[in-house]
């Protein structure tokens, strides 16, 4: 089926359709109703973005492209615009949209950005959907924060991500070690919390933190291996139960694939994945550029098929829909 932009007209034997294009929101409602997964692939160096594309048209996966602000701050991205000018030549709308990964009010270094600029800008140019990362503050900020990018974003009808609890592992500093922070559930969201967040920010989608932690990127451990991490389901259960939103997963690299598929089980609609294929590519891109983009296409594959089981989900999330 062709696939194409809401707006467009197409013309078919003499008659005149208007396929339609769903938002992230409902696509993310989608797959939260077929009990499966949007993965959002991270491009901190922009020749990534085609073989990501390639990878889920191939396999076909509905998925993400994402930029962090942390990536053109301290990675290749560029800015919010090479990103979206790159996405433009590089996009096949069947398959993916282009979303605004963490925009921190405070960032990994405790410096204050100027985050509802950047929300803006982006709303403006036309990304997707953003997120906006308040979860270094305390809650009531953290609501106030995200009520007034809410405001913002769902004035241009783009939906909004937000964060409670603390997903580690941006910080320059050493991680307590994994089995305490699992074991103690230091920093993990609460359901209560939770649920109040969900009614007062009128957010689209909650990222959790229920065991997984991001990948280092500070410049001497951002080639180091992940911990391998586990998922905490009952908090899981608990806070789906509560809020009753589309739940998203940080830090998707090198999570045990049980703890993956069974996450997708209890609720989490959306997994952000950077470190898995950020490695693969910076360990060639000097030497071998293409070869490089090779690797991420082959590590995009990978997590797709084998470790997300993710082939054919475009079936369930963005069939195409043909409206008169
Ligand atoms: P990883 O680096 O662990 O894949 O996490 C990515 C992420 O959560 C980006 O928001």
């Amino acid at each position: 089926m062709i696939f194409v932009g809401q707006s467009d007209i197409i013309s078919n034997a003499g008659a005149t359709m208007t396929l339609y294009a769903p938002t992230m929101k409902e696509l993310m409602l989608c797959a939260t109703h077929a009990h499966t997964a949007i993965p959002g692939f991270n491009i901190p160096y922009l020749p990534m973005m085609e073989p990501v594309v390639q990878a889920l048209r191939d396999t076909r996966c509905f998925g993400l492209i994402m930029v962090a602000r942390l990536e053109w701050v301290k990675f290749a991205a560029g800015s919010l615009r090479t990103i979206y000018d790159a996405y433009q030549q590089a996009k096949d709308e069947q398959y993916t949209r282009l979303h605004l990964d963490h925009v921190p009010v405070i960032d990994e270094d405790q410096l204050a950005v100027e985050y509802d600029k950047i929300i803006l800008e982006a709303v403006e140019m036309g990304y997707d959907s953003v997120m906006i990362d308040a979860s270094r503050l305390p809650l009531r900020e953290n609501i106030a924060a995200t009520r007034h990018v809410v405001k913002i974003a769902h004035a241009a009808n783009v939906a909004v991500e937000a964060e409670l609890g603390a997903v580690l592992g941006h910080e320059s500093g050493p991680l307590p070690p994994y089995e305490v922070l699992f074991e103690t559930g230091k920093g993990f969201t609460d359901s209560e919390e939770a649920e109040i967040f969900v009614r007062e920010t009128g957010v689209d989608w909650l990222s959790v933190a229920v065991g997984s932690v991001h990948g280092a990127i500070s410049a001497s451990a951002r080639r180091a291996k992940k911990v391998e991490a586990r998922i905490s389901i009952d908090r899981l259960d608990a806070i789906r139960r509560k809020t009753g939103v589309p739940l998203v997963l940080h830090g998707g690299t090198g999570i045990r694939k049980e703890c993956l598929l069974d996450a997708i089980r209890h609720g989490i609609a959306k997994i952000n994945i950077a470190t898995a294929i950020r490695q693969p590519y910076e360990a060639m891109m000097e030497e071998a550029p293409k070869e490089a983009e090779a690797a991420v296409y082959h590590a995009t594959r990978t997590i797709i098929e084998d470790e997300l089981e993710l082939t054919n989900s475009v079936d369930l999330i963005n069939p195409g829909t043909v409206q008169d």
